[in-house]
């Protein structure tokens, strides 16, 4: 953004909301759920809430594909066919998000992981890292939703921000509401594809859920209904955290005394 654009009323606002961020607690969540389930959408909504970094593995891949780096070439071919791309491509590519000072406050994984060895891999990173995963959030919605939700949706591919020529349209037709460039709908958006890419989340993706459930650390969020309903629920799973440690902490002071 260019500061010396910006008006002092978004200034001031900019600044509340990063004051209101640093009360929010420290945290790194997972979003699982089908393609079209609303995992961007949400992490959007996080954003601005809790100032955490978005690592959208998609998005990562959709930005080397287009400066077509080696590794952007190598998962263009899988993504237009709704396969996953390699395990090794995409957490190279992670490795090096992870680390960036953007995260520090936290950081959600939207569309990682997506298989068993993923998952295992995350650990392995973030233990070296030093850091753990706190929640991890399975968003819940019906086959045939994800279809309609899939052919209404634009997405502004520089930045990731999703909208719905339904349900979440912008202010302007076709035009991204804060940079005022183009909307573009997704080339593996396409039916067929589409097909593709939700059998691979049954195979692949869904038993990840059952891993994290074994760990204690899932919550189930029907997504079925309003964003701004699937948010609230989520940002209390998020605050919850927070509440459950404030009172674990209480207790021991209290038995410590
Ligand atoms: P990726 O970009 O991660 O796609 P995805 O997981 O298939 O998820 P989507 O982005 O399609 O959906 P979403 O859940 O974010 O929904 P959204 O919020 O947009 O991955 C793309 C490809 O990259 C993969 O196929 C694979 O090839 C590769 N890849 C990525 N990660 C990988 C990995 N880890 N390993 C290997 N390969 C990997 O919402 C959808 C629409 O619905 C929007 O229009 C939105 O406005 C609307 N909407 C959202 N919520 C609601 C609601 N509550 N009510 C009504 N409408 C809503």
């Amino acid at each position: 953004m260019d500061l010396s654009r910006a008006t002092i009323e978004d200034l001031k606002k900019e600044l509340n909301r990063r004051e209101q961020c640093e009360k929010m607690p420290k945290r790194n969540l997972i979003l699982l759920g089908p393609p079209g389930s609303g995992k961007g959408t949400q992490s959007g909504k996080i954003l601005n809430d809790f100032c955490y970094c978005q690592l959208s593995t998609g998005d990562l891949l959709r930005e080397h594909v287009a400066k077509k780096t080696p590794q952007g070439l190598k998962a263009k071919e899988a993504m237009d066919k709704g396969q996953l791309v390699s395990d090794e491509i995409v957490n190279s590519i992670l490795l090096t998000a992870i680390r960036s000072p953007q995260c520090s406050r936290g950081i959600i994984f939207d569309g990682y992981p997506r298989n068993s060895e993923q998952a295992e891999e995350l650990n392995t990173l973030l233990q070296t890292e030093g850091k753990q995963i706190d929640k991890v959030i399975e968003l819940k919605i019906n086959e045939e939703e994800l279809y309609d939700r899939i052919e209404g949706r634009r997405v502004h591919l520089a930045s990731g921000r999703v909208y719905n020529i339904n349900s979440n349209p912008p202010k302007v037709e076709g035009i991204d509401d804060v940079t005022g460039e183009p909307l573009v709908h997704r080339n593996d958006d396409k039916k067929e594809v589409m097909k593709s890419r939700i059998e691979i989340y049954n195979q692949k993706t869904a038993p990840v859920v059952d891993y994290y459930s074994k760990r204690g650390n899932l919550a189930t969020i029907n997504a079925m209904r309003p964003i701004n309903e699937v948010y609230d629920e989520l940002k209390n799973k998020l605050l919850w955290i927070k509440s459950v440690w404030l009172d674990n902490l209480r207790l021991i002071k209290y038995f410590l005394k």
